[in-house]
């Protein structure tokens, strides 16, 4: 725990003092949003066309890979330090072993060679799961209609190596199989990337939240749910056992998702292990404020400012928000 001094009673001690004007309240702010602190996810697609909106997702598209690089340039000009990369495939792509995770001409390793190309100065994150390229929308391999975790890594490991090899800087593992930090740490060594940068998601909840994403990646029906792999959203103390698990597997960043539902668990985190901790603003965060500032009931700058301040906050290293590009923009003015 903080110590907080106690500095007298009322009337010597009166709080509104140091919030009586502009001035003062800026210069005893504690956290400020910045930026650098902005990881901004897109969704790259393999089709002909260079945006297509989602549907989900009022305000973002899915973009091409030319139109994925002018926006990486945008962003690096805006002072954003990292993309997250998320595809989009043709669905006669997807098969139940999600194969196309593993070409190293598919959709993210060729974005990455043109980001890298174009603009070497914006670091890239990759996630490694094999949902947006599986028929059956599920993160692993589905045996006997289980998700088999052992038969899975073997996938993951080839998925990371392949798209660190196309110019990935992070490596961000998203589908909560047990070991396979360790696992694919293991193999890049072996295959001597030693600077491969690993950002865990860690402390992953089976969330309500991640709805226009599943639509964003083109999922069409999931076969049940992913509660055999993700984490029970009543849980705290397991979240700390898993993060705790992928940092001695050799993760150098962990990630908590979804956000601002989870601020507790941020907070335990990074107060706990004092590692690089990651929140992520996810999809269904992004859809609800949108909604209701559409609508009139939320003025949405203020709204956004506010959610994204309060993983700052809540001891947050960095935010990945869908609303990255737009805050940018505004912190820079
Ligand atoms: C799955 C993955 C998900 C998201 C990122 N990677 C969703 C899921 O687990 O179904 C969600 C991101 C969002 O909702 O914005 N590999």
């Amino acid at each position: 725990m903080t110590f907080v001094p106690v500095t007298g009673a009322y009337p010597f001690a009166r709080p509104r003092r140091l919030r009586q004007n502009g001035w003062i309240r800026d210069l005893v702010q504690e956290h400020t949003l910045l930026a650098s602190d902005l990881i901004w996810p897109i969704f790259v697609h393999d089709r002909d066309i260079a945006r297509d909106p989602i549907g989900s997702l009022k305000g973002i598209d899915r973009l091409s890979i030319s139109e994925t690089v002018k926006e990486a340039k945008a962003a690096r000009d805006l002072g954003i330090k990292a993309l997250a990369l998320f595809p989009h495939i043709d669905e006669r792509k997807r098969f139940s072993d999600g194969r196309a995770a593993l070409d190293r001409q598919g959709i993210i390793p060729l974005a990455c060679r043109a980001i890298k190309a174009a603009v070497p100065d914006i670091g890239l994150i990759v996630d490694v799961a094999l949902d947006p390229y599986t028929d059956h929308g599920h993160d692993g391999l589905l045996i006997n209609d289980k998700i088999d975790n052992d038969a899975t890594i073997d996938a993951l490991i080839e998925q990371a190596a392949v798209q660190y090899e196309a110019g990935a800087d992070i490596i961000a593992p998203s589908d909560m199989m047990d070991g396979r930090i360790g696992a694919i740490r293991q193999a890049l060594e072996a295959r001597g990337h030693k600077d491969a940068l690993i950002m865990s998601y860690a402390a992953k909840f089976a969330s309500a939240f991640y709805g226009p994403y599943r639509d964003a990646i083109g999922v069409k029906a999931l076969k049940g749910d992913k509660k055999t792999y993700q984490m029970n959203s009543a849980n705290t103390d397991e979240a700390l056992r898993e993060v705790a698990l992928d940092i001695q597997e050799g993760a150098d960043m962990v990630m908590v998702k979804p956000g601002l539902p989870y601020l507790d668990i941020v907070w335990r985190v990074a107060d706990t292990f004092k590692v690089p901790t990651f929140a992520y603003q996810v999809s269904g965060e992004y859809a609800m404020i949108k909604a209701a500032s559409d609508q009139g009931l939320l003025d949405h700058e203020r709204a956004v400012l506010e959610s994204l301040t309060a993983f700052k906050r809540a001891g947050a290293s960095g935010i990945l928000t869908y609303f990255a590009k737009d805050v940018a923009e505004k912190l820079n003015k």
